[in-house]
């Protein structure tokens, strides 16, 4: 599709941390690998895994415990945390969706403007379809679709690509500095979710999405 004038700026948005909140269940799994490898693993250290591939997590982790690893084992591990984490989401349903969530997407699809998601993770689909999201979106790139981990742009020009937009008139919603990052490389505007000294780098900060009034999203996507 080539790029066109379309009536509204299109928003992609990340999904961990950003629709759900995911980081808690990432951690469990992440936890259990490295205790089963024998080392403890903090909530402050998870803070690193945030919006990184789940390759590049396990890398981190290896490092984190100092821990060799073959790429049988490796490979292995990645399944093994991945089972672990899929267990723990098994039972995820809509109320598991962040606040005002669904009010901000709701405004954005009754004025026609085109959504897609832009996320690290090969599980963005089973996730969106418990949390019954699936049918807002326009256009979803995930883990599967990208070569290269946020903070690269490639996520999010693949989601504009699909919305026949241009990049500089994309809006991305992001939790994690790696993706603020990947929406500045992209050209985008990005608007961050969580703490302002952590994503200083974004174009503009909000606790959660009850700080975004419809009012403020009114100007952003003109
Ligand atoms: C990101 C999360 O959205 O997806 C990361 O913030 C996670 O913590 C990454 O590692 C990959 O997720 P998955 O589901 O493919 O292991
Ligand atoms: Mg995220």
């Amino acid at each position: 599709m080539h790029p066109k004038t379309l009536k509204f700026k299109p928003c992609i948005f990340d999904l961990d941390g950003v629709i759900v909140d995911t980081a808690k269940y990432h951690y469990l799994a992440w936890k259990k690998l490295a205790n089963q490898l024998g080392f403890e693993f903090t909530k402050e250290q998870n803070e690193l895994f945030k919006g990184v591939s789940r390759k590049r997590c396990l890398e981190i982790l290896l490092d984190i415990g100092k821990v060799e690893a073959t790429p049988e084992q490796f490979d292995r591990w990645m399944m093994e945390k991945n089972e672990d984490y899929l267990s723990y989401i098994e039972d995820m349903d809509a109320s598991e969706i962040l606040p005002d969530v669904v009010k901000t997407l709701d405004y954005l699809k009754d004025e026609n403007v085109p959504l897609a998601l832009g996320s690290a993770s090969k599980n963005a689909k089973p996730i969106l379809e418990k949390v019954k999201l699936l049918p807002y979106f326009n256009a979803i790139v995930d883990g599967t679709d990208v070569a290269k981990a946020k903070p690269d742009p490639e996520v999010f020009l693949i989601a504009a690509q699909k919305m026949g937009a241009r990049p500089e008139n994309c809006i991305v919603f992001e939790d994690a500095v790696a993706g603020i990052e990947a929406a500045n490389n992209a050209g985008m505007t990005s608007i961050g979710i969580g703490d302002a000294k952590t994503l200083s780098e974004a174009n503009h900060v909000f606790k959660d999405f009850t700080e975004i009034s419809t009012e403020f999203l009114e100007g952003l996507i003109q």
